[in-house]
């Protein structure tokens, strides 16, 4: 009976494993399919860290297995008590070598690619972002280029990109598995850290510590494209006009509306400087994701600006004058509608960039 219950325990055991791990499979975001430098840093001293282990286990368990076998008592030998090597000096210096050897193999790569990734010998002539994290959002601001957007940080790929991150009001962490490690996002000290990303693509970003209500929601991207993408978004985000004309009937009664509700925390184009008070909706148009979590779609907009406490609870929009005191709109859903229309114009290029045209087409969206 105890064997059956043993063995119920261990498969249960498993199968909740193998359950978690393969939840985990979002390709773009795990640390266990590297795609940018610190990611791939990170994933060879963990593959180390596991080899030793593996080494470790296989020799203690032969070792183990050696002796059980070997000196389990037998017939006839019941009273005998075997050589006692207590306080045997090779013994106890070989067990205490082993293990400080096995660490200076963990620890070397660990100390070098720490420094590594903690150089900034290129960080003057290379991309700056200024990274502001805000409950529940992300704000970067291009520091040589008078460019500001949220929610999306666009890189080019094989570049190194610095990031000088500072948090607007308590501690968050800035995380993209597949990109890099972790770093604290603090309202004090300013942290800093390079990203370089080695293949094309949107990757997803997490904020990883508790932050308030909406935290597990405070997701984020990192586009990574190339070059020649880069400059023409950079170009056509410079060229996003403050004073933007909305294009459709419904679109210019939307921006009227837009007007007189929201442009005070909002801005429309990229080279607003005012404070950062509310996600930057420059380029809104090519987002992949609707306040970083929902599909990009006409629909899910329109829900958003009725009732953002709903998708995000305890997000700062909830102080907008339009809300009312259980968060819903105020404004019309059919007045929302054309918002959202006129949102939907607002983009820096054309089109998308072809990896958020991917990402879209992977999360099943339309549009
Ligand atoms: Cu921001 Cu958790």
């Amino acid at each position: 009976m105890k064997d059956w219950m043993g063995k119920i325990r261990t498969l249960s055991i498993f199968s909740f494993l193998v359950m978690v791990l393969t939840a985990c499979g979002k390709d773009n975001l795990t640390a266990l399919v590297p795609k940018g430098y610190g990611a791939e840093q990170s994933f060879n001293v963990i593959i180390i860290s596991i080899l030793v282990m593996i080494v470790v286990f296989i020799v203690v368990m032969a070792i183990y297995i050696y002796v059980v076998l070997k000196f389990r008592r037998k017939k006839g030998q019941e009273d005998q008590i075997p050589v006692q090597t207590e306080g045997n000096k090779t013994l106890e210096v070989v067990w205490t070598v082993i293990p400080i050897l096995l660490l200076i193999i963990i620890a070397v790569p660990t100390i070098a690619s720490t420094y590594d990734l903690a150089d900034e010998g290129e960080k003057e002539d290379s991309i700056n972002v200024n990274v502001k994290g805000m409950q529940f959002w992300w704000n970067f601001e291009y520091a040589n280029e008078e460019v500001q957007t949220s929610q999306e940080l666009y890189i080019p790929v094989d570049q190194k990109v610095y990031l000088n991150m500072l948090s607007g009001d308590v501690i968050h962490a800035f995380w993209v598995p597949s990109i890099s490690g972790k770093m604290d996002v603090s309202p004090e000290n300013e942290n800093t850290m390079y990203i370089q990303a080695f293949e094309e693509g949107v990757y997803w970003g997490k904020c990883t510590e508790f932050c308030g209500d909406s935290h597990s929601l405070m997701d984020f991207k990192i586009v990574v494209v190339s070059q020649e993408e880069y400059d023409q978004w950079i170009d056509g985000m410079k060229n996003t006009d403050p004073e933007y004309t909305a294009q459709s009937a419904s679109a210019q009664e939307g921006q009227q509306l837009f007007n007189n509700n929201c442009i005070s925390c909002h801005a429309i184009d990229a080279s607003a400087t005012n404070p950062v008070i509310a996600p930057n909706l420059a380029d809104f148009d090519n987002r992949t994701m609707i306040a970083g979590i929902e599909h990009y779609s006409k629909e899910a907009l329109v829900d958003w600006i009725m009732n953002p406490g709903e998708i995000k609870p305890g997000n700062g929009m909830m102080d907008a004058e339009y809300l009312d005191d259980e968060g819903m709109s105020t404004i019309s859903e059919e007045d929302v509608e054309k918002i959202a229309d006129f949102l939907m114009e607002l983009k820096a290029t054309d089109e998308p960039v072809d990896s958020v045209k991917d990402f879209r087409e992977q999360e099943g969206q339309g549009n």
